[in-house]
């Protein structure tokens, strides 16, 4: 009878070790932080190590992130809080810090923050963003951006490239900047860059 009721003890104190385990896959990186985990708790031995790499993000197209973490097994991966994947690679990721979190077989977590840079924009994307940005954007950024077009990022104005210069050079169907127009050189840098292709690398 005594041996009965010890052994259920055991249990007892094993399925409440279990719910601290639980807390701690929940929780920050493994192993986990002071106080010293419960015994049994699988993270605590674990030292996994997350190395991650970027790749540059261009106007509309986005970089890519790529994690690979060491120290376990089965490990899935997410970025900035999004779905866990068996891949350690994301495409299409804009530019700016992204936090990448690596998650083993048992549960035990690492996190690490990655930078996707942006490349520069070409000469003539360039000269046209600087003319916008003088001569429209006191109309054209915000929540309340005129005739819905908001020239607050670089991917908008690529994106309103014809309608840009539909507009400041052609005045169709009325000129812009509403009232008034461009001068002559800022029109020809609008021109320049559409007919190159109106790209952000242009
Ligand atoms: C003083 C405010 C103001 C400024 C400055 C201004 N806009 Fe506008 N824009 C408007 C308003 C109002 C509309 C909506 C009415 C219309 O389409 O005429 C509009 C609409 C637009 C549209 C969307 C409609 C279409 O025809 O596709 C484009 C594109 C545009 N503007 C381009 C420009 C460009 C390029 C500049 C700078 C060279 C500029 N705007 C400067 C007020 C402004």
């Amino acid at each position: 009878m005594k041996q009965i009721r010890k052994s259920a003890a055991v249990i007892l104190s094993l399925a409440s070790a279990a719910v601290i385990i639980v807390a701690c896959s929940k929780g920050g990186d493994s192993p986990a932080p002071a106080p010293a985990p419960a015994p049994g708790n699988p993270c605590a031995t674990k030292n996994i190590v997350v190395t991650l790499s970027s790749t540059n993000a261009a106007g509309c197209t986005g970089g890519s992130v790529t994690a690979s973490a060491s120290g376990s097994t089965n490990f899935t991966y997410n970025i900035d809080g999004g779905t866990f994947q068996a891949s350690g690679t994301f495409n299409n990721i804009s530019a700016g810090d992204h936090t990448i979190i690596a998650k083993d077989g048992d549960g035990c977590t690492k996190s690490g923050t990655v930078t996707v840079a942006s490349n520069a924009s070409g000469p003539l994307f360039a000269a046209v963003k600087a003319v916008i940005v003088a001569n429209c954007n006191s109309c054209h950024t915000g929540a309340a951006a005129q005739g819905g077009q908001n020239f607050g990022t670089d991917c908008n104005i690529v994106n309103a490239a014809a309608r840009i210069k539909a507009r400041a050079v052609d005045g169709n169907p009325s000129f812009m900047p509403q009232g008034g127009q461009l001068s002559a050189g800022d029109k020809q840098k609008i021109t320049n860059w559409v007919t190159a292709g109106g790209k952000y690398s242009d």
